[in-house]
């Protein structure tokens, strides 16, 4: 494929479609040309002539013609299809879609070593930041310890909107959709969920451990109230939705929830749209990426960049992946790995206390009551805040005190 243009078979044409084909047009270095494009709806209008577009993946999956497949649709079923069907075929395939990649990790990972093809998807963590090669190639003999991540765009919108603007969280996420930073659907988005998923992605790519999204706590903003703004102003902080996997000895606490960072922290100075990641090796330090982490030409620039990657033949080699599995043996599952059963200090907004119910509460610093707002402050058991996601609580709201 070195020396040859490449032919490009897309599946999508929304935000990150769009930004794709406007970034290829104005690349100059990369000798790479949109064949056909595959979108859903026949009756939308579209930027560029009609004689691009097709409504059947087969027009696209059959071709011989078509070098790499690029995945940027917003539906993880379909999608799976696609990139499997893709594979299968022998063709490579870039996609960003980060909820069918950590559903279905496993299944990617055989389908890539049992067809000899590559996937990439730089685009699907982090939008522009160059995270995951970065972990695959420049952190593999690197003993990491941490990494820890600021990885949804429109969650880090709306904070700041909330934070900075005084906007309410409705408008603050109404103008995260309007910009294009927001999912289809955006209780993915706020209620972390996306979030989650990356962090799924990271922690395969960081530690070679393959985790389902459902075993991880994940708790999001998505009951944020201004009271918890006010709350963490007058303390001088701001409230992030931070994702975290620490390796602790042979074991692996991974969560994902809104912190109070401070001041001190990279994270602080990481608004609106931002992504930030903290990467933390045992000889290292930390180390911080930060960029724009969503929107049309920001993650259609990550696309472009995992195109280029496939003209040198690139594939990821999941070195700490295939390391992990032959420790494992056949026998035990990598979830096996994951500690759950850590205490976390959190602040606890609530309306009624029964909704405290179920929460193992180890100690409490601090408990307030009024007609206004309830809180506490206390050191709980994180495994015990699992049924908050699973009841999915439309009034309480926890927070990490670091
Ligand atoms: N937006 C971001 O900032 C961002 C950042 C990182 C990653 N991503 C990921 O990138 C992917 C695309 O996101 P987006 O924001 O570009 O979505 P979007 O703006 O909603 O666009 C989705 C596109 O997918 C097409 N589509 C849906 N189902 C299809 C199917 N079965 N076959 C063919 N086309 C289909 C739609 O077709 P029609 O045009 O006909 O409706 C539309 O063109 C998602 O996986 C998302 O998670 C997005």
């Amino acid at each position: 494929m070195a020396n040859k243009k490449i032919s490009i078979g897309l599946f999508g044409f929304g935000v990150v479609g769009q930004g794709l084909y406007d970034v290829l047009n104005h690349s100059q270095g990369l000798s790479a040309s949109i064949n056909t494009i595959c979108v859903k709806d026949r009756n939308k209008k579209r930027k560029i002539d009609l004689f691009y577009f097709t409504y059947e993946k087969n027009d696209i999956l059959n071709r011989k013609d078509i070098d790499v497949v690029v995945e940027l649709i917003d539906n993880a079923q379909d999608a799976l299809e696609i990139v499997t069907t893709a594979m299968k075929n022998g063709i490579n395939v870039v996609t960003a879609n980060k909820k069918m990649l950590a559903d279905n990790f496993e299944l990617l990972f055989k389908l890539q070593q049992e067809n000899g093809v590559s996937l990439i998807y730089e685009g699907a963590v982090g939008g522009s930041i160059p995270i995951i090669r970065n972990l695959e190639e420049y952190y593999d003999n690197e003993l990491l310890s941490s990494i820890r991540g600021l990885l949804n765009g429109s969650c880090n919108y709306i904070l700041t909107c909330m934070e900075l603007n005084n906007m309410s969280f409705a408008d603050a996420l109404a103008k995260a959709q309007q910009n294009g930073f927001a999912e289809t659907d955006a209780w993915l988005d706020v209620a972390g969920f996306d979030t989650l998923n990356k962090l799924c992605l990271l922690t395969a790519h960081a530690f070679g451990v393959i985790l389902k999204p459902e075993q991880v706590l994940t708790l999001g903003i998505q009951n944020i109230s201004d009271d918890d703004i006010l709350y963490a102003r007058a303390k001088g902080l701001r409230i992030k939705l931070l994702a975290t996997a620490r390796k602790v000895g042979e074991k692996l606490h991974v969560f994902a929830m809104p912190h109070f960072v401070s001041k001190d922290s990279e994270f602080y100075n990481a608004l609106y749209e931002n992504n930030a990641i903290e990467v933390e090796g045992a000889f290292s330090d930390k180390q911080y990426f930060v960029g724009k982490g969503a929107g049309s030409y920001p993650t259609g620039s990550a696309v472009l960049s995992d195109i280029s990657a496939l003209t040198y033949k690139y594939r990821y080699g999941y070195r700490k992946l295939k390391k992990v599995k032959s420790q494992l043996g056949e026998n035990l599952n990598a979830v096996h790995l994951l500690d759950n059963s850590i205490n976390q200090k959190v602040y606890i907004r609530y309306k009624d206390k029964a909704e405290l119910n179920g929460i193992e509460i180890l100690e409490i610093d601090e408990s307030y009551e009024s007609k206004k707002i309830n809180y506490l402050v206390a050191t709980v058991s994180l495994k015990s805040l699992f049924h908050l996601k699973e009841s999915r609580s439309q009034t309480v709201f926890v927070c990490a005190v670091s």
